[in-house]
């Protein structure tokens, strides 16, 4: 099969990262007869300094040709120290899941057996700790009317959602959920936001549509708490853009490290696989990131956008017998860290020897 990649590499460790996952892409594509090839678009504070956009026109075009997007990460610390900035790399972010139609962000939250003791919580608590969030990715308060007022002593950002977008992201749920445990569980703030009253409004509705599906209903501070006090009784979470934003990140610490955590985006346009984890400024070109989130964000593209499902596996298979070899980076192993090329080396030589 001929797989046509866009390769989005960003910033700070997005390049380290991203190119571990394609030396991953590249022994699973050779494995199975696969033919790749990958076209590089410039986005966040790189493309900002190269063209002076986040992303430019150029890299929405390749972006729309590819039949998946392989993402790293965006952002800047000369941007997130400056309030100022007009043109930011985050802008690029939101542009790309807007251009690209990217309504829903599906985060799997699972634990690996080899890693259990390095959550914070108790190995009884995330043992077997299984489930995905789907995070609203295209609406809410990222996307609203912001500005400050006009005495520039208040601001202001505006959460608007329609019941289209609120419905489409719950029937996308409900599919999964139907693959899965059939347990759908839609976080929101309904005793105090009127966005959540909507989403709850709809969500009644939807519920009915699939009937052997449980759903449950869940304000998100509550859910906050429960995903770290009962991770495993989760099966399918739904929620809202920003909700679903800081939720997630907080559900990393149940599988170890945030760099462990891949994504897939899907939409109307092409879908894209990146690692929930932001640029980790402070690793960039240090070789010592963790590669795994990014690896494993190029199974699900596997996966989903180009249905190898073997392929997918095999990557999987790849990733959990390197942590049971202990070929892990420093956030997993201080004392006896591998670096992210040696990491990437070992995962696509299993590849190509399995
Ligand atoms: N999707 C994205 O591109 C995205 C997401 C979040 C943040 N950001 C941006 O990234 C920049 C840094 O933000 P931040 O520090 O809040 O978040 P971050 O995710 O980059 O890093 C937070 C912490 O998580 C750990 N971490 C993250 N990725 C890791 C990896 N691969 N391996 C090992 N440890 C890892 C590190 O301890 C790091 O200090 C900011 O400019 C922010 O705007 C981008």
């Amino acid at each position: 099969m001929k797989l046509n990649i866009a390769v989005l590499s960003g910033d700070g460790i997005g390049p380290e990262i991203v190119d571990q996952a394609l030396k991953v892409v590249r022994a699973i594509s050779k494995k199975f007869g696969h033919e790749v090839s990958t076209e590089e678009g410039l986005v966040g504070a790189t493309a900002i300094d190269k063209v002076g956009d986040p992303y430019p026109e150029s890299t929405h075009e390749i972006c729309m040709e590819a039949d998946a997007v392989l993402f790293g990460a965006i952002g800047d610390p000369k941007f997130d120290n400056d309030p100022t900035a007009k043109v930011r790399p985050e802008q690029g972010l939101l542009r790309m899941r807007k251009q690209l139609g990217l309504y829903a962000n599906l985060r799997p939250v699972t634990t690996f057996p080899s890693l259990l003791h390095k959550s914070p919580l108790r190995k009884e608590l995330v043992e077997g700790a299984d489930f995905l969030c789907l995070r609203e990715l295209t609406g809410g308060i990222y996307f609203g009317d912001k500005g400050r007022t006009e005495d520039n002593q208040g601001a202001f950002d505006h959460c608007v959602y329609t019941r289209e977008e609120i419905a489409r992201i719950l029937h996308l749920a409900y599919k999964f959920a139907l693959q899965r445990d059939k347990r759908v569980t839609v976080v929101d703030k309904a005793n105090v936001l009127e966005t959540s009253r909507l989403w709850r409004e709809e969500a009644q509705k939807i519920e009915k549509e699939y009937p052997e599906v449980e759903t449950d209903y869940m304000f998100v501070d509550n859910a906050a708490m429960q995903i770290i006090q009962w991770p495993k009784k989760f099966d399918v979470m739904v929620t809202e853009n920003m909700f679903g934003d800081i939720l997630t990140d907080e559900a990393s610490v149940i599988t170890g490290s945030l760099g462990l955590l891949p994504s897939a985006s899907v939409g109307t346009h092409t879908s894209v696989f990146e690692p929930i984890h932001g640029s980790y400024p402070q690793a960039a070109g240090k070789d010592i990131a963790n590669p795994v989130a990014t690896i494993l964000s190029a199974a699900m593209m596997f996966e989903t956008a180009f249905e190898l499902k073997e392929e997918g596996a095999l990557i999987r298979k790849a990733v959990l017998a390197s942590m049971d070899a202990g070929v892990v980076t420093e956030d997993i192993d201080k004392e006896k860290a591998c670096k992210t090329s040696e990491v990437g080396d070992w995962i696509a030589n299993y590849v190509l020897e399995a």
